[in-house]
């Protein structure tokens, strides 16, 4: 593209998609976690287009809503009338200088390298199709060629003879040209075919009359211009967006036990030798640092993994922060606002919660820390809970520098464990417990002499 020309992408998303049979807009299905008309606004943002308009019908207020960006310009196209009038809705958005660019909102995995090659054919003054050679073309318009091998039209499916049938070559739908030719190509489309639509695909022929060369490049892979009509394809490019995902990963460094096994649903940012292993989900915006280890079954979403982390299997992990060198797991739940200083060990049943937990501190075993504010050294005692809600509010909870809580100890917040502090065990903390002291609540021990268990009656 010369530098002179501006680009301005169309992503046609008003189609019904029925075949999903849902009341979710086909566009709005996620594919990695993210709505399928995000991969494709991603890919073309990758092009800083000047323009980025979004054809909607189907569902578009949902759709506006979820996708929310104040970069797109919305075009609505009331009834689907076909690709043709699709566009069309899209020109009052247009410049005449500029190169438009075609893309589908369905088709997820479009590369931005492929688009820029397709932008660079069409070079300003021609028409560029990106099209590609499958073994079962059905459904697919056809790309009819002159003896020379120049692009003559494309017949869809549906209007196509026996011979232009037995084309391969098949049009993806995604095209590059002049902003200008393509507004005075919409004005002359008519809808006299077998399904009564404009097709888009009629340009072609009009910009072989007009001499305009029309020139062709080819995807990397058939399913970068793969298109989701059902649920069923939806699981299909999961699998090959997941793929794409694990190898990206593995190639960065990190081994991943099983990719058929791992997936990914946002953006994860890795250091190097981590491992993996099976039955992994990361969710949203994940980061993880050198050398940590994850075992499996563990969902991470929204979370920093500092550097030397070992989280064992079985953990959920949400919007939280694991300090480096923490044992996590198995069985640990940390929930938003957990932020772990560093060197912890968390154990099973341990659920954490909007709290500050200092250096080196353990939590072990069947615990519950909430709205907590724990210094560096401390020792939980297994059943340790701190009853944070009062029933109407929820009250913070002090824990101090290398205090140590005995087992059942139940701390009814606001209250506070000084430094160094000892809980005995089963202590129903009421008042602050002071720094250095043993505080317990004693209840007499009591014998029964000569007590007999109870027999079952016959
Ligand atoms: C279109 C092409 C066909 C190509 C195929 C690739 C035309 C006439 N045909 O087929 O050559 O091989 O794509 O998949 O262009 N859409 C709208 N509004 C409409 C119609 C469609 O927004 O009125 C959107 C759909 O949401 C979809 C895209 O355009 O994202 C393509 O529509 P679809 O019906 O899937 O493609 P076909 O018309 O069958
Ligand atoms: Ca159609």
């Amino acid at each position: 593209m010369p530098a002179t020309t501006s680009l301005n992408v169309i992503i046609l998303a008003a189609g019904q998609g029925t075949r999903m049979k849902s009341a979710l807009p086909k566009v709005l299905h996620p594919l990695g976690g993210r709505p399928l008309l995000g991969h494709v606004i991603q890919a073309a943002k990758q092009l800083k287009p000047a323009k980025l308009i979004v054809v909607y019908g189907h569902g578009g207020r949902q759709v506006m809503e979820t996708i929310n960006d104040p970069d797109i310009h919305w075009a609505e196209q009331k009834e689907q009338k076909g690709t043709g009038h699709a566009v069309d809705q899209a020109m009052g958005h247009v410049d005449d200088e500029s190169t438009v660019l075609v893309l589908y909102g369905d088709v997820p995995l479009i590369e931005t390298d492929t688009l820029s090659q397709l932008v660079y054919e069409a070079g300003g003054e021609n028409l560029a199709l990106l099209t590609v050679h499958l073994d079962d073309p059905t459904g697919y318009g056809r790309i009819a060629r002159n003896e020379h091998g120049k692009v003559k039209y494309i017949v869809e499916q549906k209007d196509a003879d026996s011979h232009e049938l037995t084309i391969k070559e098949s049009n993806t739908g995604i095209l590059a040209v002049n902003g200008g030719k393509l507004r005075n190509w919409l004005g002359q489309l008519e809808n006299n075919n077998a399904q009564g639509e404009y097709y888009l695909t009629d340009i072609i022929a009009m910009a072989v009359r007009d001499g305009v060369d029309v020139r062709t490049s080819h995807p990397e892979t058939e399913a970068e211009v793969e298109g989701i009509n059902s649920r069923s394809q939806l699981a299909k490019m999961e699998r090959v967006y997941q793929r794409q995902q694990a190898e990206a990963l593995m190639a960065s460094g990190v081994t991943i036990i099983d990719p058929a096994r791992f997936e990914v649903r946002g953006e994860v940012e890795v250091g190097r030798d981590i491992t993996i292993d099976v039955n992994v989900i990361l969710e949203g915006k994940v980061r993880i640092g050198d050398n940590v280890t994850i075992g499996a079954n563990c969902v991470i979403t929204n979370s920093e993994i500092a550097a030397g982390v070992e989280i064992r299997p079985m953990c959920v992990i949400e919007n939280a922060k694991v300090g480096s060198g923490c044992i996590i797991g198995p069985y640990s739940r940390l929930r938003p606002g957990a932020d772990l200083a560093g060197d912890n060990h968390i154990g099973n049943f341990v659920e954490i919660k909007n709290s500050n937990i200092g250096l080196g501190s353990k939590v072990n075993h069947l615990t519950y820390i909430g709205d907590t504010d724990m210094g560096s050294g401390v020792n939980i005692g297994a059943g340790t809970i701190t009853a944070n809600y009062d029933g109407a509010n929820k009250h913070r909870t002090t824990i101090e520098d290398n205090a140590s809580t005995g087992s059942n100890s139940v701390l009814i917040a606001p209250v506070k464990v000084g430094k160094g502090a000892t809980l005995g065990a089963g202590t129903i903390l009421r008042k602050d417990a002071p720094e250095g002291e043993l505080t317990l609540i004693t209840t007499k021990q009591k014998t029964i002499p000569g007590w007999k268990r109870p027999k079952k009656t016959k």
